[in-house]
């Protein structure tokens, strides 16, 4: 990637795994340094994608198919790369998306039962074949980050949080999978921990990642 682009870091895990928290942290210690940056979310992010989450994550839409399910996130993905998220990297405002295709390949790809190939196929047409720079998966246990989401009552829940525990094991097995795949790319961090060490593992790989970014 040319030198005058930002860095695109995406978060990856499974329910209560983290993400918004760290993300957080990680925003106010970009902030405090200076450095050009957005935290953006997907699926969501921008109007149009918003708009297709709350099709997607509504509870009462318990009929929907598990294509029609991957094409609306692939659709959503679409819409918030090419009005939001390539603009900023053009810019040089490094952009950190909390979620991205892995969830795909995680979720549809494993967890649903429909394909990594498959998965991967429908959102390289979505992304022209854009993938993240750097991707960090926060990785637990599901029992342990369902029982997060229970202590913390104040999140919403959604039609993905309403499924079996099985469901969310294959979530985990599908990273897994993709961490061995794209190692490049998938940096693992332990999320079974205190929220300061998470992140204080996650600054180290940022400053590799990010020029001007101190740990
Ligand atoms: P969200 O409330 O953003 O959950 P979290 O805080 O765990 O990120 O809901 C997003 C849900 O959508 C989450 O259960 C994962 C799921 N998802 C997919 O199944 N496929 C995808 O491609 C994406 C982006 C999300």
């Amino acid at each position: 990637m040319n030198g005058k682009w930002g860095t695109f870091i995406t978060f990856e895990g499974g329910e209560g795994a983290g993400k918004t928290t760290v993300l957080s942290r990680l925003s106010e210690l970009m902030k405090e340094q200076g450095i050009p940056f957005l935290i953006t979310r997907e699926p969501g992010g921008i109007e149009i994608a918003e708009k297709i989450r709350t099709i997607i994550l509504d509870p009462l839409n318990t009929a929907m198919d598990s294509r029609t399910e991957a094409l609306l996130y692939a659709a959503a993905r679409r819409q918030h790369l090419v009005e939001k998220v390539i603009p900023a990297l053009q810019q040089g405002i490094h952009v950190f998306c909390d979620r991205f295709i892995d969830s795909s390949l995680a979720y549809q790809g494993h967890a649903r039962g429909l394909g990594i190939e498959h998965i991967l196929s429908v959102n390289s047409f979505a992304t022209e074949g854009k993938m993240p720079d750097r991707t960090f998966y926060l990785d637990i246990e599901p029992e342990k980050g369902l029982a997060r989401i229970e202590a913390n009552r104040g999140r919403e829940v959604n039609r993905l949080d309403l499924e079996e525990l099985s469901f969310h094991h294959r979530v985990r097995e599908g990273y897994h999978l993709l961490a061995d795949r794209f190692s490049d790319r998938i940096v693992v961090v332990d999320a079974d921990r205190d929220i300061e060490t998470v992140v204080n593992d996650i600054k180290g790989y940022l400053s590799l990642a990010l020029k001007g970014f101190r740990e």
